[in-house]
């Protein structure tokens, strides 16, 4: 695509002599909703390298370049707001380990889908404290389990505004609402928590350094109605079918509200222009799963039936996966007035398409190309190397 977008205006075309072969150093060089660079997201903080939500894992990934990191939140017993994956805490911390919190293990249904071990919201905050965080993907580093602490939301504010200082620049905060209709459930709704402590910071308005993010709609239309802070409609999926269409099964296939309430609407629903028109009436920006933007599919080249095995590994992963051409959701959304920061980007070599050839700066060119706004990545070097070289 060319670097002159018609969104980058005739501005963008006199400053044309001022442009590098690399795209320039004015901001009108990219195809963003605003022609300014596309964001790096810190996803989970730089969960390439460090285990998920950790202070050490967000400090990381400031240091590697991120504009934002990303806090998931849920809610321990007394209300406080931790930042972690997921309501059940078995995979991502040393609780299993704890014999004092062994008779804590119990079965929780989150969102419709019943769960084994120990949950977030049967430990108090003070509790959780004594818990140390470990990596739950088995491939990566496993050398810091057991060392950090599990932060909470007012802790990792604090870390952005004191090592953005350090590094001069202002870092802002992307917090989720994990599982939003599961934690009012349990009394401890997470929308006036976050509210609260937003506005302890005076994160209040659009030009406030944070994001909300939910995969439910209506606890982002209540989020709308109380601050002006940029909110952000994720869109998921249950995965990829092997010709790249989307696959929808429960409970990934709508708003988890959606489905209580009967809505037929999917999270595909959300994407077309019409959603995306409704979406713009509470939200700033969308954050869809990757291949709603640029799909993949496996090649089928003897028509066997199963996926060829392009790289001969005798194992069928994403490098066994070609590229198809964009959708038309960037596009749509852009002309819907809302930003769009897509998730995750990972540099794991079985995670990267065959198009990019093991190399992950290939594949965020490519949707840094189509006008992405920002990328959720767990490698935030990589991403920021891919944008500015
Ligand atoms: O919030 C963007 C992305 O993080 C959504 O996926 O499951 O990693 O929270 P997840
Ligand atoms: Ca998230």
């Amino acid at each position: 695509m060319s670097p002159f977008h018609t969104k980058a205006g005739l501005l963008a075309l006199a400053s044309i002599a001022l442009l590098t072969a690399c795209g320039g150093d004015g901001d009108d060089a990219y195809p963003t909703l605003t022609g300014d660079k596309p964001l790096v997201l810190g996803h989970r903080g730089a969960s390439g390298y460090l285990p998920d939500h950790t202070l050490e894992g967000y400090k990381k990934a400031i240091e590697l370049g991120a504009d934002f990191i990303e806090p998931d939140l849920v809610a321990t017993k007394d209300g406080a707001l931790i930042a972690r994956h997921e309501p059940n805490i078995t995979s991502t911390t040393d609780v299993a380990q704890r014999p004092e919190f062994a008779a804590r293990k119990t079965k929780k249904v989150v969102d419709g889908v019943e769960e084994e071990g120990w949950f977030a919201s049967d430990f108090t905050l003070a509790e959780i404290k004594t818990l140390r965080a470990v990596q739950p993907l088995a491939e990566r580093d496993q050398s810091h389990n057991g060392k950090y602490p599990i932060p909470t939301l007012e802790e990792v504010l604090d870390l952005a505004k004191t090592e953005g200082a350090r590094v001069g620049r202002t870092v802002g905060v992307y917090p989720e609402t994990k599982h939003p209709t599961y934690h009012g459930n349990l009394g401890l709704k997470l929308e006036d928590r976050l509210l609260a402590v937003l506005a302890k910071y005076g994160y209040t308005s659009k030009t406030s350094p944070v994001i909300v993010q939910s995969f439910e709609v209506s606890n982002l239309k209540y989020l709308r109605t109380k601050t002006q802070v940029r909110l952000v409609q994720l869109v998921d999926a249950d995965d990829v079918k092997p010709d790249g269409s989307m696959s929808l099964v429960a409970p990934y296939d709508k708003p988890y509200d959606f489905a209580l309430a009967g809505d037929p609407r999917t999270f595909a629903s959300l994407l077309t222009p019409e959603g995306l028109k409704e979406v713009k009436t509470y939200a700033d920006g969308i954050g869809p799963w990757k291949p709603y933007l640029i799909p993949s599919k496996q090649v089928d080249a003897n028509n066997d039936g199963k996926p060829d095995d392009l790289n001969g590994d005798g194992k069928i992963d994403e490098r066994d996966r070609v590229m198809l051409p964009p959708t038309a959701v960037v596009k749509n959304a852009h002309a819907a007035g809302l930003f769009v920061h897509a998730y995750t980007f990972r540099s794991e070599a079985r995670r990267l398409a065959s198009d990019f050839k093991g190399d992950p700066k290939a594949e965020y060119k490519l949707f840094y190309d189509l006008g992405v706004d920002g990328v959720f990545s767990d490698f935030p070097d990589h991403a920021k190397a891919a944008r500015d070289h």
